[in-house]
């Protein structure tokens, strides 16, 4: 990918072709250099079975093409046409036993065959159609998956699919503990689909199957369309961030990057928050990424749809470029006058006019164009990953044990401490290899294995700093529990195990130098040194329930050339803060600039060794930064030095005078 892409997402079967011309007029005008079409246009691409009609499709990419703009296709297979939902077995069940209505989206059953034999030939038919059409870039495949269905196909399937899964039905009960509750089964066919709470191996091996349809299904798209495409074209899903009903690095691996959705709904965009989102979908693929739609000042789905405040979203597009997106695609250009979205923030209003938006658009596209040579082809460098794993996620959701203890929450609480120190980073699967980084971290791991113990053991060994935490090395892969006390087979490289694990009803004393007025809160584990010589003792729990009383609350210890720390309880934000600059020292790890509270610096490595510096203030007040070395501002073309003003919502563009 070598452009730095602005776009939008443009639906011409909404207007009469007379319109098109003015439409085309328009985006060129406000810098549009993409578009990205037809991924819910399949009633107008086949309005009855069998018959397609793409010639206003050709027509549109050809317009937008003469006026310099590629075009990205989407598969139209997230709203099918009504003639189809009709047939049977298309819809899918909901839990409760009722069919989806049509007239929505995604509606569709991921594993009917009657719905994958008419996806596979509207894909053939765009495939053969556009697929060698040198205006057309990439492809987006479906658009946000998303539906669970619960029919009889998909229980069918997913025995079978656990027939893949375990060499004997024997083996199954076994994993699963069924003997518990008398659930043994004898036959696969007695095997349910989970609604509700159930046992907890069938329900990971649910999640799992999930997973593994979307990517049939998917493939399905990818094979019809692969083999029409030059080499330079693309395939991507446009995903939804933390989204979690399917595991998205088993979804991406037949991808060739990822993409996402970035909606911030009612209020305002925290770079803390989105930070991490945007970094999970670079790690999805270890690849920079696509914002395949991002919110042009408001959305209509929320309580309160409030816009975005001037400026900030161009601190925002910055922002996700920062973080790896090779492009941004505002949803969409043009209000469509009926249909569900009416009131959704779009370039052009009603009239077909630009709204006041469409200004600041235009100079974001503007500021691409300008930087698209320094930016494209660079790459983020960490030296810090955090480790991301479905399963622990969701073998955590299903029995959170404290309500309020959330997964998600519980990493990003982590993300924070670090990103408002200004370090790149990186999140990654659990499962990826480890070489190059100086610091891990590994939020409630709580499956584990020995390929993970290894791969973490040798990642310590040779210098790593690992930060473990609560909920680690509780579960096997099947979600049962391990014949080990935590953190099972990392014990050993802690020092330390989990003697028990206390839900708290409220926040709890930490007692200690390190954390004088520290709290724990949600969580907390009693740690017993396993009587290395060296293992350090950060802080203990106060006085609270009488076992944690006085017991190790968060240990550190030196591991062959390395260290790992055991977390064992939720830290109060100040004490992660805390706890974390530690570790940082012990890594001799610093961010890239210090900066005040709201004000971001990331950085991208050109192929050419230099590096871009990315500034952003994200308050709406104003801010100083001081320089630690005179820069290139590529957005002003000025010399920087020294204490920087920032106006609200400001972004400097850096590189390091030389
Ligand atoms: C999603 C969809 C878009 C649109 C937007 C509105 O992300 O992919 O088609 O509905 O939401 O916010």
């Amino acid at each position: 990918m070598q452009k730095l892409h602005f776009g939008v997402a443009y639906y011409p079967e909404h207007w009469p072709q007379e319109r098109w011309a003015e439409d085309i007029r328009l985006m060129k005008e406000a810098g549009v250099t993409v578009v990205r079409m037809a991924e819910f246009a399949w009633s107008t691409m086949e309005p009855a079975e069998g018959q397609f009609h793409l010639e206003w499709l050709e027509k549109a990419i050809e317009m937008l093409a003469e006026a310099g703009i590629v075009s990205v296709l989407g598969t139209p297979t997230a709203a099918l046409p009504a003639w189809l939902a009709h047939k049977p077995g298309v819809l899918a069940i909901e839990e409760n036993g009722q069919t989806v209505q049509f007239g929505n989206r995604c509606h569709y059953c991921v594993n009917s065959p009657q719905f994958q034999q008419a996806s596979r030939r509207i894909v053939q038919a765009m495939a053969a159609r556009f697929g060698n059409s040198p205006h057309v870039i990439g492809w987006q495949i479906d658009n946000e998956y998303q539906r669970i269905c619960y029919c009889p196909t998909c229980r069918a399937e997913f025995q079978n699919f656990l027939q893949t899964e375990y060499p004997s039905l024997d083996e199954l009960n076994l994993h699963w503990a069924t003997a518990y509750w008398s659930q043994a089964y004898s036959d696969w066919s007695q095997i349910p689909l989970p609604i509700g709470p159930h046992n907890p191996g069938l329900m990971l091996a649910f999640k799992r199957f999930i997973s593994r349809s979307y990517q049939n299904f998917q493939k399905t798209q990818v094979d019809e369309l692969r083999p029409h495409l030059p080499p330079s074209a693309w395939l991507t899903h446009n995903f939804m961030g933390w989204f979690g009903a399917f595991d998205h690095y088993t979804l991406t691996r037949d991808l060739d990057f990822a993409s996402w959705d970035w909606y911030i709904g009612t209020g305002h965009h925290d770079h803390l928050i989105s930070g991490a989102s945007h970094d999970l979908t670079r790690g999805f693929k270890r690849k920079n990424f696509w914002l395949m739609e991002t919110q042009p000042g408001n959305v209509n789905w929320t309580k309160t749809n409030n816009a975005l405040n001037k400026l900030e979203a161009r601190a925002m597009a910055w922002h996700a470029v920062a973080h790896g997106a090779d492009a941004l695609l505002y949803w969409q250009w043009r209000s469509a006058l009926g249909g569900q979205e009416q009131y959704h923030g779009t370039l052009l209003d009603q009239a077909g006019r630009p709204r006041p938006f469409l200004g600041e658009a235009r100079l974001i596209a503007r500021e691409f164009a300008q930087l698209t040579d320094l930016i494209s082809g660079s790459t983020i460098q960490s030296k810090v990953a955090l480790l991301n794993c479905y399963d622990s996620r969701w073998s955590i959701e299903f029995q959170r044990h404290n309500n309020d203890f959330d997964y998600v929450a519980y990493f990003q609480h982590w993300y924070r401490a670090l990103a408002e120190r200004n370090l790149d980073l990186d999140i990654l699967s659990a499962d990826e290899p480890l070489t190059g980084y100086k610091l891990v971290i590994a939020p409630a791991l709580i499956m584990l294995d020995e390929a993970r113990v290894e791969k973490l053991r040798e990642f310590v060994r040779h210098g790593g700093r690992l930060v473990l935490t609560l909920r680690t090395g509780l579960k096997d892969r099947h979600n049962a529990l391990l014949t080990a006390r935590q953190p099972a087979g990392l014990a050993e490289l802690a020092g330390v195990e989990v003697e028990d694990y206390y839900a708290l009803e409220h926040p709890i004393p930490l007692a200690g130098n390190l954390f004088p007025q520290g709290t724990a809160g949600l969580w907390a584990e009693r740690l017993r040194l396993l009587g290395e010589k060296y293992t350090a003792t950060l802080a203990h729990y106060g006085v609270s329930n009488g076992w944690l009383d006085a017991q190790p609350a968060v240990t550190v210890n030196p591991y062959q050339s390395g260290f790992v720390y055991m977390v064992g309880a939720w830290l109060d934000e100040a004490s992660q803060k805390t706890l974390v600059n530690q570790i940082l020292i012990n890594a001799s790890l610093s961010g890239l600039m210090k900066t005040p509270p709201g004000v971001e610096v990331r950085s991208r490595l050109r192929p050419d060794g230099e590096k871009i510096y990315f500034v952003i203030n994200h308050t709406p007040t104003p801010q100083v930064v001081a320089l630690p070395w005179p820069a290139h501002d590529h957005l002003s073309g000025q010399k920087v030095a020294g204490e920087v003003e920032f106006t609200p919502y400001a972004v400097a563009i850096l590189t390091r005078e030389k």
